[in-house]
């Protein structure tokens, strides 16, 4: 037992001075194999063990227990030592690594062309003094027609373009000119309002029409408002739109039943000088609606038509998306396919 006992403390003793003189990770782990391994010297002493009484055994044995212990935990101890000492050598010797760069192949998210454009559109309408109301998809039938001077018969009240809701009277928008007697009924005059949002027609879908689109709305109610500030305010927002200076605009008559006179708004094609395919070679892109407001509108809005009229007009934006980055299908918007949404 003494004979044990003295092996034991001498390959304490031993170990710890050899693991004292190690610098590198190689020659702790010929360390770990002569005295840790399978077939090490601390393994080594268990047939001596065996040889040992009873009584003998039971003092011998918490012994080579404690060795196995100390001598493991001073083995990770020394291991993360000199790990962390290779690494930081290794900084020392390279120094291009920089440990606060961007990590790159991490695949960040992308805006939606649609987000792209509400933006520029929301921001050029805040620029011009407009305040930004996105009012209700779910709306009634009063706002969305009956306010709107459209009449009873007009198609556009047929179960075959509108979406019905199931309680009665209750629709979704089929755009964004109902937020217009919303604000009239509930702003303070002067108005300069625009509607952003989602618009939804019961309609089959081909390459420019989709059943849920967005659109863009802009309304002034002011004492003296004329056809003139309509155009100019429309060629200012497009120029901005395109960020093009010299775009000019063409109005074309055209009816809309809240609107007198109603106009259909072309701008000169942004993107060449003499016909694209684009513009169809006609130098020119159509691009919403516009006009004055009906009398009867602003009386639907409760303003009094012998001091006030206003000006209104309303763009596609999904239309206009398509045009900025020549997008040649609106379905694709909704589509989800990343391969088309990654581009952007
Ligand atoms: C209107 O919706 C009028 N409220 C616009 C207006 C406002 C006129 C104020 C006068 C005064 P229209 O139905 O033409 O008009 O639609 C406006 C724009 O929405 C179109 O020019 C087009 O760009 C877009 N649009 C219409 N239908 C679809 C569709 N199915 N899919 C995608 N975009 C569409």
């Amino acid at each position: 037992m003494a004979t044990l006992t003295n092996t034991i403390h001498s390959l304490s003793k031993d170990f710890f001075k050899k693991l004292e003189g190690i610098t590198t990770l190689s020659e702790l782990e010929a360390l770990r194999i002569a005295y840790l391994g399978r077939n090490g010297k601390i393994a080594q002493l268990m047939p001596a063990l065996k040889t040992l009484s009873i009584e003998d055994k039971r003092n011998a044995g918490p012994l080579i227990n404690e060795l196995k212990q100390k001598t493991h935990a001073a083995f990770e101890e020394k291991k993360q030592q000199l790990a962390l000492q290779k690494t930081e050598r290794e900084l020392e010797a390279d120094n291009t690594f920089d440990i606060t760069l961007e990590q790159l192949n991490c695949s960040t998210g992308t805006l939606h062309p649609l987000t792209i454009t509400y933006n520029a559109i929301r921001n050029i309408f805040l620029s011009m003094g407009y305040e930004i109301i996105t009012g209700k998809e779910a709306e009634t039938e009063a706002y969305n027609f009956d306010a709107l001077n459209i009449p009873q018969d007009h198609p556009a009240r047929d179960l075959g373009d509108t979406f019905f809701l199931d309680v009665p009277g209750m629709l979704l928008r089929t755009h964004t000119s109902p937020v217009q007697i919303h604000a009239m009924q509930t702003k303070e005059l002067p108005i300069a309002m625009a509607a952003l949002g989602r618009v939804y027609r019961h309609e089959s879908t081909d390459a420019t029409h989709d059943i849920v689109f967005n659109q863009a709305e802009g309304l002034v109610v002011d004492k003296e408002i004329s056809l003139a500030d309509l155009l100019g305010t429309i060629e200012l927002f497009f120029r901005s739109f395109f960020n093009k200076k010299d775009l000019q605009i063409r109005v074309r008559p055209s009816y809309f039943p809240f609107v007198e006179p109603g106009l259909e708004v072309d701008v000169s094609c942004p993107f060449c000088k003499d016909g694209c395919s684009i513009c169809k070679y006609t130098s020119w892109i159509e691009v919403g609606g516009a006009g004055l407001v009906h009398p009867h509108v602003l009386q639907a809005g409760k303003i009094d038509t012998n001091t006030y009229s206003g000006f209104a007009f309303g763009f596609g934006i999904d239309r206009l998306t398509m045009l900025k980055y020549s997008i040649p299908d609106v379905r694709l918007f909704s589509g989800g396919d990343l391969s088309f949404l990654n581009q952007f």
